[in-house]
């Protein structure tokens, strides 16, 4: 839950939209973001730019855009007490990572590592995956955002980050605000159908809102051991226990586990008792995922006000910034 100190704090994030949301997106961040959105002064949006430098179906990039923002109102992000919007819907984005360009060292970025893991592949980078860095600070800097939730993976942009507003404050004027990273919560774990960490790349995912038929095939096909049905099983050794843990309270997970170890148990019903659980979990969510496609215009009000709310704030910060290195017109 939201402390008294992180209240008053705007709180600032953005998550990619290559692909549908899956278990690990929502444990690993939706679920944290969302408790995190006490005030409204949290931001949360949807990195359709980003996402370019990876996605380079347009109808594809449009459906994903759609549905990362159903997604998120349907798991319960509150357009009441936070700024929901789209990257894209918020120009003043790229006029400020052009300004912040202009700072920034080469050296820095290339120390990082989606550019540097790619180059390593061998594969050409172009420059927008090289300068993403920069974007994503301009999406930061733009709000004087104090605290940035991420997964590990993304602490290192945003030291990038605090580094082009150290810069910056440097060479003009102290006028961008340094902002914290808050690691999000990676004990809650959550593995893919072989075992693997749940990810998008590696195929082993399933998604939110997938629909129950799929659901259920894609549960049956969670890997797991030989074990024949009426030997006890190691609960803490099975994919399908690690996954039901996510949705189960702490009295269904003791009993599910001392199921496990009596024996009797086949790995067929622990699967049904997962997908009943998960089917349970994701109800309510569900249904108002549901209603919303079918009143398009609430989501398209959400999406516009949360973008005037966004652009309101971020006109504020890039006068000031403009300002500061002499563009006329401030
Ligand atoms: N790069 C982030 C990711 O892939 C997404 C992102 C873009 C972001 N801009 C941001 C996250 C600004 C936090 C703040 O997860």
């Amino acid at each position: 839950m939201i402390g008294d100190v992180l209240r008053k704090m705007r709180v600032l994030s953005g998550i990619q939209c290559t692909g549908r949301f899956h278990w690990g997106n929502y444990f690993g961040a939706i679920r944290q973001w969302i408790s995190l959105q006490g005030n409204e002064q949290s931001f949360y949006f949807i990195a359709d730019l980003h996402a370019l430098t990876t996605l380079r179906d347009p109808q594809l990039l449009r459906e994903y855009t759609r549905d990362a923002a159903l997604d998120l109102v349907a798991l319960g992000l509150d357009p009441e007490k936070a700024t929901l919007f789209r990257q894209s819907d918020v120009p003043e984005i790229t006029e400020l990572t052009w300004l912040l360009m202009t700072v920034t060292q080469m050296s820095l970025l290339e120390k990082c590592h989606a550019y540097k893991d790619k180059k390593a592949k061998g594969l050409a980078a172009d420059a927008g995956l090289f300068t993403y860095p920069v974007l994503m600070a301009a999406d930061i800097l733009l709000y004087d955002s104090d605290v940035v939730p991420v997964g590990a993976d993304q602490v290192q942009h945003i030291e990038v980050t605090r580094d082009i507003a150290q810069r910056f404050n440097a060479i003009y004027d102290d006028v961008l605000t340094l902002p914290t990273a808050h690691v999000l919560d990676a004990t809650a774990k959550v593995p893919g159908l072989d075992g693997e960490k749940m990810s998008k790349s590696y195929g082993n995912f399933i998604e939110i809102f997938e629909s129950q038929k799929k659901l259920r095939k894609k549960i049956m096909s969670i890997k797991t051991d030989s074990t024949p049905v009426e030997s006890p099983k190691d609960p803490d050794r099975c994919t399908v226990f690690e996954l039901y843990r996510l949705f189960a309270t702490e009295e269904e997970q003791a009993a599910m586990a001392e199921r496990y170890r009596a024996g009797g148990m086949g790995y067929g019903d622990a699967k049904k008792a997962l997908l009943e659980a998960a089917l349970d979990y994701f109800a309510d969510a569900r249904q108002r995922r549901d209603d919303l496609v079918e009143h398009p215009d609430r989501l398209d009000d959400i999406l516009q006000s949360g973008a005037k709310r966004a652009r309101e704030k971020g006109r504020e910060v890039l006068d000031r910034v403009r300002s500061a290195c002499g563009l006329s017109g401030c």
